[in-house]
């Protein structure tokens, strides 16, 4: 099983601002197929709680911060992302949740799948008799 690790990206100091990049199968270990992000996330609400069966994801904080929570099924690990030019590789078949959102905190992740509900496992015992 492939390990989550935090990746820092490409940093272009600039004076008139800096400037990060991300290349599929150069700065990340997948092909990108897919695009999402969560924002506007309420005081106290908690995104994800779900693992999926084959999807790689690398999440980045693009603006604010919050916490990933991994969970391979005998232990959990948490990272806490707050730099745009740093972000977490998800290898497919960990619980994932993401909590503690600051206010304006915009969570950006790409993906190795196009999206498909049935990659999804969102029952926690499922995900416990699938390790
Ligand atoms: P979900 O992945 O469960 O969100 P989170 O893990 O952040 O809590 O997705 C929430 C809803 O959005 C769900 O109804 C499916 C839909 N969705 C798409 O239609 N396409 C996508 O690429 C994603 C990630 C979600």
């Amino acid at each position: 099983m492939d390990s989550p690790r935090i990746i820092q990206l490409p940093k272009i100091p600039d004076s008139r601002g800096n400037l990060s990049v991300i290349e599929e199968c150069v700065h990340i270990p997948f092909k990108i197929m897919r695009a999402y992000w969560i924002y506007d996330v309420p005081g106290g609400e908690c995104r994800g709680g779900h693992a999926y069966k084959t999807t790689e994801e690398f999440i980045v904080a693009l603006s604010g911060s919050f916490d990933v929570v991994l969970d391979n099924g005998h232990e959990k690990q948490s990272f806490s992302l707050s730099r745009s030019y740093c972000g977490l590789y998800v290898p497919k078949g960990y619980w994932r949740q993401m909590v503690n959102f600051s206010t304006n905190s915009l969570a950006f992740v790409l993906a190795s799948t196009p999206y498909d509900e049935d990659d999804y496992i969102r029952d926690y015992s499922e995900f416990m008799r699938c390790r």
